[in-house]
Parts: C-alpha cells; structure tokens; sequence
C-alpha cells in the first residue's frame, strides 16, 4: 500500500509516540492534570509544556491556547462562541463555500437560527480574494471564517493580508488552519487573527486533540460550548487528556524544527508526481500551484468515473475529496464551486504527500494510475470518439 492520504491524517511519528508512552503508565502518567497533589502537578507541568510547544510552532502565547477534541470542534467553539458571545440577532457572518464541513455546517446551523451568513465563492484559482472579503463586510459583521490552506486542492489564501483589514474594521477572523500548520510558516505574533484551529493528527500527531487560539490581545471574547469544570479559562470543560495533550505539544515542536525542510522536500515530490501524470492526455490540475501548499496535487481525469478509478487503485491510499464528507459520495462541493462540471468533479483524486513519502513511492504510484486510467478509458464507449 501506498500512502498518498496525508491530508486525511498522517502516521504517528515514533518521537511523538515515545513522548505519549509515560503518560499512558500507571506508575507515573495517571494523575489529573487538574489535581492539587504531586500526580497532578507533574501532569499539569506536561500539559503546560505542550501548551508551550504548540504556541511556538504558530508564534502565540502558551496562555491563548485551548485544548480541544480536534479542529472540527476547535471551529465549533471559534464560530457558535463568537457569535454566541455577541448575541445571534441581527448578527453577520463571512466565509466560503469550500470550507471543511466543520466550518460549513455550523455556519449553516447559525444560519437556521438566525444568523446572517455570506457564502463566498472562490476564484478560478481556488483562493477566496481580499476584495471580494472586505466588499462582503457590513457594519453588522462579527466574524469572517476563513480557512488558511484548502483541504482539497491545496489551495493557499491570502491570509495574511486579508488579518489587518479586518482588525482595521474590528471584524474577527477565524483561520482553519489545519492544513497550513507545519506546511507554511504561521506567526500570529504579527499576523492579527482572532481565532485559529489546529489538528494534531495532520502533522503526525495522535487523533483526538487540537487546540484553538484564542487572542488574548485585543480579547477575542466566546461564549463556551461545553460546560463543566470550568476547564481551560472557562471555554472547554473537560478533564484533560494528558498522553493525547503531550503528543500535540511534541508533533507541533517537530514540525517547527522540520518547517524548513520539510516544506520544500513535499513540494518536490508534488511536482514529481504532477510531471508523471500530466503525459496523459485530459488531465486537469485543480487550484494554481503558484498559490498551493506543498503536500496536495488534486487532478480531473477526463472520460473516467472517479468511484471505477479509485476502486481499481485499491493499493493506493488516497481520496476521493474530503475523507470528512466522502461519505457522502457526492462530487466534491469544492470542485464544482472552482466550476469544474459533476462529471470531472466525480472524476477527481486528491494525493497528498507527507515526510515520509519518498521519490520511489511516487513513481510506482504514477505508473498505477497511468496504467488504470489507460485502462479504463479503453473500456469506455465515450472516450476518443
Ligand atoms: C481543513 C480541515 N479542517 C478541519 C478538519 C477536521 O479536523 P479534525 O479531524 O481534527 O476534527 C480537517 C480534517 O479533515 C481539515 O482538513
């Protein structure tokens, strides 16, 4: 098998996992971080530590940032805390039509309560433009929620100056920025975002935590989502879960040391792979590479069905779209709004690259698909003629 889904998830890195062991052992890691006795002061160290690594890696203060589940719900509490916080009556929202579902339906379950929601459109490039933002914007606006790198196509948008606009007209940003994290360099020390959501399990972390940011100035104030303790400045009760918290904290320490490497490393096998396909006639490279992120090549493969293709590539990992939303088996909501047709929509694959793909992995895996398309297109009445 190869594994070409690394926006899906990654595997766990060895470092990270040997850093989790101890928290998971009877004798030393059991304690509530939440506890006043040794157990937990020593967990609650390991917690801080974490929360320490994770703000390096993205340029925050440890304090601005909160533990969570993962990003789905870190976009949750960003977007029904920030509107929840300044009341739903009359109250507008911003963001685009290819966000990750975790951005989408909640928008959609502001919108059913009363919220009102602007739904951008992408560019033919993939990206979502600073003007067409700021002309979205009205006096009423709370928040624009935008994601950092498109989980689809790779996508890059002009995050970092589009954030001072809006600080300028004191509307909040929401960044996901899942896919972005440990690919492009973030700073949010000069960056002015409100919000930002991050997965560990997208940079070789554990599954099951995230973390959101929380600017503390000027305070980016939410109402919480899940009460209880009392836990993590009020805004996400919960017992923390300490093997999960310290994996979080090593993979984002990693992926800082490895930023520079590792960035141009993926972007070479991208190209490698991009340059190995493009020889076949009807091949459509989704979203611009000059403003997409080294880790994901999405292409439309003319005169195939996208379900037939993947099936015959059963020893490749790799998607179809959003693993999130490919449950669905509808064409990628994505595609069709950057204009391509259901048909090429459904005719799609994302590959996506990771630190430990190698040169020899991508051959093999052009050659399978070479080999398949060809395949197919020879058993189709359509194609050629
Ligand atoms: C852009 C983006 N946002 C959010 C998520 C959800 O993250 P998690 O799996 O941590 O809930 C994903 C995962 O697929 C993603 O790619």
């Amino acid at each position: 098998m190869i594994y070409l889904d690394h926006a899906a998830t990654t595997p766990l890195d060895p470092q990270v996992r040997e850093a989790m062991l101890p928290w998971l052992d009877d004798a030393v890691g059991y304690g509530n971080p939440a506890s006043d006795h040794a157990l937990g002061r020593r967990a609650w160290a390991a917690v801080e530590h974490a929360r320490a690594q994770v703000a390096a890696l993205v340029g925050a203060m440890p304090a601005e940032i909160i533990w969570t589940s993962g990003a789905t719900e870190s976009n949750n509490l960003a977007i029904k805390g920030a509107l929840e916080f300044r009341g739903h009556a009359g109250a507008h929202l911003v963001t685009s039509r290819i966000e990750h579902k975790s951005v989408v339906d909640t928008c959609r379950h502001l919108e059913a309560r009363g919220v009102r929601v602007t739904w951008l459109v992408p560019e033919a490039n993939g990206t979502i433009g600073v003007e067409q933002v700021l002309a979205a914007v009205r006096p009423e606006t709370v928040l624009v929620s935008l994601m950092w790198v498109n989980n689809e196509t790779g996508a890059i948008n002009p995050i970092h100056e589009l954030a001072p606009h809006l600080r300028e007209r004191g509307v909040l940003l929401h960044v996901d920025a899942v896919q972005a994290a440990g690919k492009l360099p973030i700073d949010l020390d000069t960056t002015p975002i409100d919000l930002l959501s991050l997965s560990a399990h997208k940079l070789h972390g554990p599954k099951g935590i995230g973390a959101l940011f929380v600017r503390k100035r000027p305070r980016a104030r939410l109402a919480p989502q899940i009460h209880g303790g009392g836990h993590e400045q009020g805004m996400r009760s919960g017992t923390l879960a300490t093997h999960q918290i310290v994996g979080m904290g090593c993979a984002c320490a990693l992926a800082a040391q490895r930023l520079a490497t590792d960035a141009p490393h993926l972007a070479a096998l991208r190209e490698q792979l991009w340059q190995r396909l493009r020889v076949l006639p009807g091949v459509y490279r989704n979203g611009d590479p000059a403003h997409s992120a080294p880790h994901i090549l999405n292409l439309s493969f003319e005169g195939v069905e996208g379900e037939s293709l993947r099936a015959r590539l059963g020893d490749l990992a790799i998607s179809s779209g959003s693993a999130c939303s490919s449950a669905t088996r509808e064409p990628s909501y994505v595609l069709r709004a950057l204009g391509r047709d259901d048909e090429l929509a459904g005719a799609s694959l994302r590959f996506s690259v990771g630190r430990t793909t190698t040169s020899e992995d991508i051959d093999r895996a052009a050659a399978r698909v070479l080999a398949e398309v060809g395949a197919l297109r020879a058993l189709s009445p359509r194609w050629g003629t």
